[in-house]
């Protein structure tokens, strides 16, 4: 459940060989605006999840990720797209985690992108999945991949950051990646048990 064309494309790339149709929130006509007002990626996922109410035959998935800097307490975090400002461009928001940065170096530079999803299945179960993938603050920007804060995110075991990797690769190690593959054993779980009423999302 996302709006997202970029993670859609992701999403029915590794969804493809489980045998359901898999539609963005606007395929589904679901136009409701969601106040993302968690303070953990599991509760906003959550409560994105849940938005759309239970439904006979769909599994409604739904996903909150962002950059977490140790050096800064996990900020910008579940805040990441409001960090500095909704309005504010990347080259700001960088800018923000660079500056606050300064003086530190490799390790205590450490940062990592994570992404929570979340499924409400038909019989109302909700269950949970995670993905983080690790990395540093670099001491500048490099790269045009990617989005968001991927110029300023430095894997020390490719000696590049996450805007100069190719797409398919950053795919493979990424924080949505990894919770996405982890939902989909999950899904199809609930699938061969016909669901098990169990949830792990307490909100
Ligand atoms: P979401 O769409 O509510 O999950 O917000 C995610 C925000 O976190 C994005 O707007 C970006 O600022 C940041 N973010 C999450 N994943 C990535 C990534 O893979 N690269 C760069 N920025 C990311």
């Amino acid at each position: 459940m996302t709006g997202n064309e970029g993670k859609m494309r992701e999403i029915r790339a590794i969804m493809a060989d489980c045998g359901l149709p898999v539609l963005s929130m606007r395929e589904a006509g679901i136009t409701a605006e969601i106040e993302e007002n968690g303070t953990t990626f599991r509760e906003n996922a959550c409560i994105k999840a849940k938005a759309a109410g239970v439904m006979a035959d769909t599994i409604f998935i739904a996903d909150d990720s962002g950059l977490s800097v140790d050096a800064m307490g996990g900020a910008p975090g579940v805040y990441s797209s409001r960090f500095m400002g909704e309005d504010a461009g990347y080259d700001v928001k960088i800018g923000a985690i660079l500056k606050n940065l300064e003086g530190l170096n490799g390790p205590e530079r450490s940062a990592r992108f994570e992404c929570c999803m979340a499924a409400l299945f038909p019989d109302g179960s909700v269950r949970t999945s995670y993905g983080s993938m690790e990395g540093q603050i670099a001491y500048g920007t490099a790269g045009r991949n990617g989005f968001g804060y991927d110029p300023c995110f430095f894997l020390p075991e490719y000696g590049m950051t996450s805007a100069e990797i190719p797409p398919e690769e950053k795919n493979r190690i990424s924080h949505r990646g990894k919770a996405l593959r982890a939902m989909k054993d999950i899904i199809l779980e609930y699938l061969s048990n016909n669901g098990s009423g169990r949830s792990d999302c307490e909100k």
